[in-house]
Formats: structure tokens, sequence, C-alpha cells
């Protein structure tokens, strides 16, 4: 679906997230962070607030996490959703990725994940799932790419840490419906390999493929012909 900016790729995205919300009120949800979410989960929260849906037996699972960091520390990616997510939509049950051996095990025993909600990363990764990476990456740490240390150190003063754990590219995968968001132009390029190219180790996110994924992009980030 291509919107026109940013503030309605997030009208958008929170109604799809809504809608599962709504139909399954203990729905699992594979949450992302970095700032392409951020206006969405915003709407969300204004929505919670309203009455308009309700988060509090929603499970909020973790997508990906730095190694070696405190739960508090300003860089942990934990901190981020609760900060942007769990908090303020009022979520009350979340499963942390903390060990990689027993994650996948995890989701399975909650009866898997109803939806992961996604961001581009600049080399086409998909949570920390660096190219090259196969569809059958299972949850696991990995060494970050200098693409996308360069792409996080946006994000903060201190110095960006060089290993992941994330969510496998078959766990993001097996969700039942996936929503990717793109927003901006410096997402361009990469989004029409993403949905151009043929799915490839190349290209993380081109792995998404089907009737159950949607992305929402704006018009700045929609490939030209
Ligand atoms: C965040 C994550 C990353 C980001 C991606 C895009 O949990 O897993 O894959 O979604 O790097 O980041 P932004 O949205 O900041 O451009």
């Amino acid at each position: 679906m291509v919107v026109k900016d940013a503030l309605e790729a997030a009208r958008v995205a929170a109604d799809i997230i809504a809608r599962i919300v709504r139909d399954k009120p203990t729905a699992a949800l594979l949450v992302a962070t970095g700032n392409t979410p951020l206006p969405a989960y915003a709407e969300l929260a204004r929505r919670a607030e309203n009455g308009e849906v309700d988060f509090s037996r929603v499970l909020a699972v973790q997508l990906d996490e730095y190694v070696g960091l405190e739960e508090d520390d300003p860089r942990s990616l934990w901190r981020w959703t609760r900060r942007s997510f769990v908090d303020p939509l009022g979520v009350t049950r979340t499963l942390r990725l903390v060990d990689v051996t027993t994650f996948d095990d995890d989701i399975a025993k909650v009866g898997g994940l109803d939806l992961a909600v996604l961001g581009l990363g600049p080399n086409g990764h998909l949570g920390f799932n660096e190219p090259p990476c196969d569809e059958h990456a299972k949850t696991r740490e990995v060494d970050l790419t200098p693409e996308s240390l360069v792409s996080n150190a946006r994000y903060f003063d201190l110095p960006v840490p060089t290993r992941a754990r994330t969510a496998g590219m078959t766990t993001i995968l097996s969700a039942r419906e996936k929503l990717l968001i793109v927003t901006g132009a410096h997402k361009r390029r990469i989004l029409a390999r993403t949905l151009d190219e043929v799915s490839s180790r190349d290209v993380p996110a081109s792995w998404l493929r089907g009737e159950d994924t949607t992305v929402v992009a704006d018009e700045e980030a929609r490939p030209r012909d």
C-alpha cells in the first residue's frame, strides 16, 4: 500500500495492528524498535487511551537486542520497546529475547506469533538478520554489519554494540501476518530491491512474500518506475 506520508503510514499501520488485537485480544505481536514504527505506536497509544482498542492482554514479543547491555542501558532495545510500545499502550504481557536457545520454543508455547511488525534496514535486514541470510535462519546471536553499525549509531551518543540477538528469519516468517512499514526517500532503493528482486540471501526482507505480508510505504519510499 502506498500512502501520502509517514503520518498516513502510521494510521494505516495502526489500523492493521488494531484489527489484529480486536479479533484476538491475546494476540502475540513481534515488535520492532527503530524510528519507523514510532508514529504508529504513538497512534495506537492514543487509541488505547481513548478506549478504542485494548492492549492489556496482548503479548509483546521482542524482535532483537544488543548483546552485553544491562536492561536499563540507554541503548537497550528492550528499554526502547518498553518506552515506545509496552508502557504507552498498556501492555502487561511481554516476552523478551534473552536466551536464543529457548525463544522459539517459548513462542510456540503461546501458540505462535499473530503479527510481526517490522521496519526495513538500510541493507535489507529484518530484525538483525543481516545479509547474507537465508530464510531458514533461526533465532541466534549475530555480528552486526558495518552498515548496520553506522545506521544504529544515529540513535545513541554511546558506542554501538557490535553483537546482537535476533529473532530468526524463520521466526519472523512464521508469524501469521507480517507488516513492513517503510518511510522516507532513504529507503527507496532498498525497498525496490525488496519488492522487485527474486527472494535471496542478499536482501533478507525479500523473503517476505505472499498474501500474509502487507507493506505500507509512503510516497517518498515508493520505488520509481
Ligand atoms: C529494530 C530492528 C531493525 C529496524 C531497521 C530500520 O528492532 O530490528 O531491523 O527495524 O533497522 O530502522 P529504522 O526504522 O530506524 O529505519
